[in-house]
């Protein structure tokens, strides 16, 4: 989408961290901006620091988890706002991690803080998808970024349901991509690593609102982040402006995982060995139901991602 200018994005997590970067880059741009986040009084008062610098905002009070209240949400902002050409689904939860720093395994994770996780990224995601492609359909065209994670390309231990569910926010992006190019709709998957945020002080209050989210925990859980320096979320929401023009399938704000990612990848690839059945290959008939020409697509690309 090369031509932003006047156009209409639905934010959600917006209230603070990177998806009011996103807000305040896109506003830069001359876009209209809905931003959605289910604290209030934190969304109240980024509606009203956006609204000084003369913008046009639209606050929507929403949680991501309820499609119910999704269909809401974009029945306000399009009223106030017009229709939605862009939609971030951004909001998020972490599954948090001991005051000393020591992670949660699977093993000892409360079953209630596995479901909050999936819930908020997962579905949150999901619901956003079902209640905005089929308005973007019908108006010929739209963008849609989904905020994953460096957690959703590598998996470390200590991060179980984080990663699972960042890993399915990926999943469904790749798979999203293929199925809404033909609507003239493309899709991106940001996967940032630090950015200095609330992040842990908001997951930590989701996690307070769950009841037998740490039941059974045998210390509390951080609600303060470590101190070390992070990237300023701006920096990100310039980043996913540039993608959404430049149509960039994935966006990768933090160089310095590449390292990591192709560990990953390298290990996958040196599994594949001979068939497990000696003789036997599925024929292409079932192999080319796997592909995804968007992989094939970016690559030529050279992905040449938008460095704005
Ligand atoms: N900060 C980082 O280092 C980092 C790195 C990689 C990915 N991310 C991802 O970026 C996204 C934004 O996080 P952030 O770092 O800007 O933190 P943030 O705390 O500023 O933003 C997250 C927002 O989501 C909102 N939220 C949580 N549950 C919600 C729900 N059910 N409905 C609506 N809103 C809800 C919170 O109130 C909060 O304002 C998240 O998806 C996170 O997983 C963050």
């Amino acid at each position: 989408m090369r031509d932003v200018s006047g156009r209409t994005a639905f934010i959600t997590g917006a209230a603070g961290g990177i998806g009011l970067g996103m807000a305040r880059a896109f506003i830069a741009a001359g876009m209209r901006v809905a931003i959605a986040d289910i604290n209030a009084d934190k969304l109240a008062a980024a509606a009203e620091s956006l609204r000084a610098t003369g913008a046009e905002v639209c606050p929507v009070v929403l949680d991501i988890t309820s499609p119910a209240a999704w269909a809401h949400a974009l029945e306000a902002a399009e009223a106030a706002l017009g229709p939605i050409s862009v939609l971030c689904n951004n909001a998020g939860i972490g599954q948090g991690r001991f005051p000393d720093g020591r992670p949660i395994e699977l093993a000892e994770m409360p079953e209630a803080l596995w479901h909050l996780v999936i819930d908020i990224n997962v579905h949150g995601t999901f619901n956003g998808i079902r209640a905005a492609a089929p308005r973007m359909k019908a108006q010929g065209g739209g963008h849609i970024v989904n905020t994953a994670s460096m957690a959703g390309l590598v998996s470390p231990g200590g991060l179980g349901a984080y990663c699972a569910s960042k890993y399915a926010v990926v999943g469904l992006s790749e798979a999203l991509r293929a199925e809404l190019a033909p609507h003239n709709i493309g899709v991106s998957v940001l996967c940032p690593g630090g950015v200095r945020t609330d992040f842990v002080a908001s997951s930590a209050e989701r996690r307070a609102a769950t009841p037998g989210a740490e039941e059974g925990m045998a210390q509390p859980l951080a609600t303060r982040a470590d101190p070390a320096p992070r990237m300023d979320p701006l920096n990100v929401g310039h980043r996913v402006l540039a993608a959404i023009r430049n149509d960039d399938f994935y966006i990768i704000t933090h160089p310095e995982y590449r390292g990591l990612v192709d560990e990953r990848i390298a290990a996958i690839t040196a599994a594949f060995g001979p068939s497990a059945q000696p003789g036997y290959i599925d024929p292409p008939i079932v192999t080319d139901r796997s592909r995804n020409p968007e992989y094939a697509r970016a690559a030529a690309r050279g992905q040449e991602p938008s460095h704005g």
